[in-house]
């Protein structure tokens, strides 16, 4: 008979739970979240060879002109936000600007009517490209290694070529009549491609090199600039050498505000992004949400109340500091924003003409790119950057291998009529010459306690901003892990036009229908999404988490 020790069960149990609690996954150091899986691998590697932070931005930025042409770019715009492990941040403004000829009038006819077009398709809608500047910038001053190693990476891409995912093969095929028709029938993205095809991209690489070597020279003057400078011209734009040899990036002041025991390091102006996050989350912050729930009827009531409330601001007030007097003392005050709260109503949808009247459309498009990085001292980059709509102008400068951006319909082509996210301006946001139009990209940080919380942004147009301020509060409020608060369904209202959008099939329809009883009107679009969030989260115990849009190719790389 075999001796039984029935009493050493327990213990080998308990041993064995003590086990398992102590095998902690191992201690994530920092990562790249970003839209595509070799831009975030790119980011990552020059983490693991001792870059910090800027170094990975400046590396992933490059990569995603190469492999993201749909978004990614060195010939668009983008807002930079830091936070470095001392807590000190700050913001670069790369955004596009008015070509010197631009004028006021530019989209409009004799009649003054806006031409259809004008400002999203062809030369007339470039603005002068602001992403080399503002990179080199920042490799400049935040940088640690040479900038060949964070460059040739992208450049053996470009060269050596990568492979094309779903998605992408679908984009190219839904544009390529499009590309054909603004470039010609012998333009590069005029091929065929398949998923899984190798798509090698000289003419990029070269440009690459050059900037490589020369620095920001090697982008706007010599063989690469006169390329640019031609092509736009000969698809009827107004951009000349001098517009990209004056072209600087502006460091400027973050957007700070305090959300509960939450400090939210934003975008400033131009962009929208952290002055309507502020209000927003001001608007919000007297009532419990926590206790409403996520995406819950009363939640959504509140969150859609006040994002209507801002977004009439946006219109009105909001433009390029540099050119106009933005009221941001009055905006962002805690009495005008309670006051505008004191309408609401939770019997009963605000209609947006009680708030402003007008009039507007919706257009859908995802087509900008934000990425996360965290490295393993704790320094963090938000950066959302841009060509605007998808491929942007369509306008493409073979010699390069780039399309050129169609930022300039984020100006207000005329007061009241909407651009292309159906969001309309004002005077605030008018074209002049060396202006930079309004944004609402949100690349933002959040810090709690004092330490870092959240690597936060999205691309989505007007959608960026509600799409951020959803996922803060995903995680703040709902306990969401980081996955399934990028991952959550959306909603987006922007005031004009006054109806909310739903990310179809992902809400109940007696939920809907109880909105609707209220006055809300409601869209659920095909194939609408809203936003694509890429963040990271440190937690309270200082444990690290990637989130990466499950819409897209979005991929978390950690080390
Ligand atoms: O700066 C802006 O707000 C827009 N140009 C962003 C465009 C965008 O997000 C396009 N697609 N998602």
């Amino acid at each position: 008979m075999k001796p039984t020790l029935p009493f050493l069960k327990p213990i080998l149990f308990v041993f064995t739970l003590l086990l398992i609690s102590c095998t902690k996954a191992p201690q994530i150091k920092g990562g790249v979240v970003s839209a595509m899986p070799y831009a975030s691998q790119v980011g990552v590697d020059i983490l693991k060879k001792g870059g910090n932070a800027y170094d990975a931005m400046v590396a992933t930025n490059f990569a995603l002109a190469v492999v993201y042409p749909v978004a990614g770019n060195i010939t668009g715009g983008g807002f930079f936000v830091y936070r470095n492990a001392d807590g000190s941040s700050g913001t670069l403004d790369y955004r596009e600007q008015a070509p010197n000829a631009a004028h006021r009038d530019l989209y409009l006819d004799e009649a003054g009517n806006v031409i259809p077009n004008k400002s999203t398709i062809g030369g007339l809608a470039v603005g002068v490209p602001g992403t080399v500047a503002g990179t080199l910038e920042i490799h400049k001053k935040m940088g640690s290694l040479p900038l060949i190693d964070l460059m040739q990476p992208a450049i053996d891409l470009a060269e050596k070529g990568y492979a094309i995912t779903e998605k992408q093969a679908r984009s190219f095929k839904r544009y390529r009549d499009l590309f054909i028709e603004i470039n010609g029938p012998d333009t590069f993205y005029g091929q065929t491609f398949e998923a899984g095809d190798i798509l090698k991209n000289p003419a990029l690489g070269k440009v690459l090199r050059s900037i490589a070597s020369e620095g920001i020279k090697g982008f706007n003057s010599g063989w690469v600039a006169d390329a640019l400078v031609s092509r736009v011209q000969e698809a009827g734009g107004i951009i000349t050498q001098q517009d990209l040899e004056q072209y600087e990036a502006k460091w400027r002041d973050p957007l700070i505000f305090n959300y509960k025991d939450l400090k939210v390091i934003s975008m400033g102006l131009p962009s929208s992004g952290g002055v309507c996050l502020n209000q927003m989350m001001k608007m919000i912050e007297p009532y419990d949400i926590k206790t409403m729930g996520h995406n819950t009827q009363k939640s959504i009531q509140l969150m859609v109340e006040a994002e209507r409330r801002s977004y009439a601001d946006r219109s009105e007030f909001l433009g390029d500091p540099d050119f106009v007097d933005v009221p941001l003392n009055v905006v962002l005050d805690s009495l005008y924003i309670n006051k505008k709260m004191s309408s609401f109503d939770w019997n009963r949808a605000t209609p947006s003409s009680e708030i402003k009247p007008g009039d507007s459309y919706y257009f859908e498009s995802d087509e900008t790119t934000h990425f996360s990085i965290v490295d393993d001292q704790g320094n963090a980059v938000a950066v959302t950057t841009t060509l605007n709509g998808g491929y942007g102008s369509k306008v493409f400068v073979e010699e390069l291998g780039v399309f050129m951006n169609n930022e300039m319909d984020d100006f207000s082509s005329k007061p009241g009529v909407p651009n292309m996210f159906g969001l309309v301006g004002n005077e605030a946001n008018a074209i002049a010459p060396k202006k930079r139009m309004l944004s609402s990209m949100t690349p933002t940080i959040v810090e709690k306690d004092g330490k870092l919380y959240l690597v936060v942004g999205s691309p989505g147009g007007s959608t960026i901003i509600t799409s951020v301020f959803q996922t803060i509060l995903n995680v703040y409020e709902h306990n969401l892990p980081i996955q399934d608060a990028v991952n959550a369904a959306r909603f987006h209202h922007q005031w004009l036009p006054d109806f909310i959008t739903f990310e179809p099939n992902q809400f109940e329809p007696s939920l809907l229908k109880n909105l609707n009883d209220l006055g809300y009107a409601g869209e659920e679009k095909k194939s609408r999404i809203i936003g694509k969030v890429d963040a990271i989260l440190v937690d309270d115990s200082g444990q690290i988490s990637l989130g990466a849009d499950r819409r897209g190719d979005d991929t978390a790389v950690s080390y």
